[in-house]
């Protein structure tokens, strides 16, 4: 299957429907994040969940166990195949969110992010959390796995170190993907399609690098080809 999930950051509904029509055959799935739910909410979720491709609803949930259980269970009832929360919500909050989305749709993936990529190691300190960003991104990963999810967010330099260490079944979904020569826009750790692939990626979500492309179908074919699909 493409594992490439194209990011639909927009809050304009008849552009982001336009983009996945355009696109449906070209990639693996759509993601929806905070920007366009803010605008559209579920009512907006649902215009894109009858058309029969994989949604990746990216609101990375992070409260209190009781809440985020609620949230999950909502969002799971959507119609999409992957939610989201923080894993620094801790153990709970993670076990709650598994089990409040399963509950609802026993086939829903929930992950979780680990560390920001927008975050370095000094964001991490001012924050109070010592040691690097690998390491607290491989620390959250195996929280996330003891609480029963099914994977997690990471940056593309994380996956051969999380797949050693947490094994082939577990879901590394990728952002900061930059087709080689592509401009990095306001991404700094970046990799190619292939370099993430063979690396061991799961899905890898790429935004601009489509959307903002002068025929983001054409982009998005190169991308799937570069892949072997
Ligand atoms: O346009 P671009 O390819 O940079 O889009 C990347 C997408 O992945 C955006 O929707 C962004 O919010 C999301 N993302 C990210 N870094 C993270 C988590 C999510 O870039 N750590």
């Amino acid at each position: 299957m493409n594992p490439v999930y194209v990011a639909l950051d927009t809050t304009d509904l008849d552009c982001a429907r336009g983009l996945a029509e355009r696109l449906r055959g070209s990639v693996g799935g759509l993601k929806l994040g905070l920007e366009f739910f803010s605008a559209h909410g579920p009512e907006g979720v649902r215009a894109f969940s009858q058309m029969d491709i994989p949604i990746f609803l990216d609101l990375k949930f992070h409260d209190i166990p009781n809440t985020v259980a609620g949230a999950c269970r909502a969002a799971a009832s959507l119609g999409v195949s992957i939610i989201n929360v923080h894993a620094c919500g801790g153990p709970a909050m993670l076990k709650a969110a598994g089990e409040a989305a399963r509950g609802v749709n026993p086939a829903v993936k929930v992950i979780a992010v680990t560390v920001l990529t927008s975050l370095n190691q000094a964001d991490l300190q001012a924050a109070g959390v010592s040691g690097t960003p690998g390491d607290q991104v491989l620390r959250l990963a195996q929280l996330t796995k003891a609480n029963g999810l099914d994977g997690v967010v990471c940056s593309a330099h994380e996956i051969a170190p999380l797949r050693a260490a947490l094994g082939k079944d577990f879901m590394l979904v990728v952002p900061g993907i930059r087709p080689a020569g592509a401009d990095l826009n306001d991404q700094s750790r970046v990799m190619t399609p292939p370099e993430a692939h063979k690396a061991g990626v799961d899905i890898l979500v790429i935004g601009r690098p489509i959307t903002a492309a002068p025929d983001p179908v054409q982009a998005a074919r190169d991308i799937a080809q570069s892949l072997g699909f």
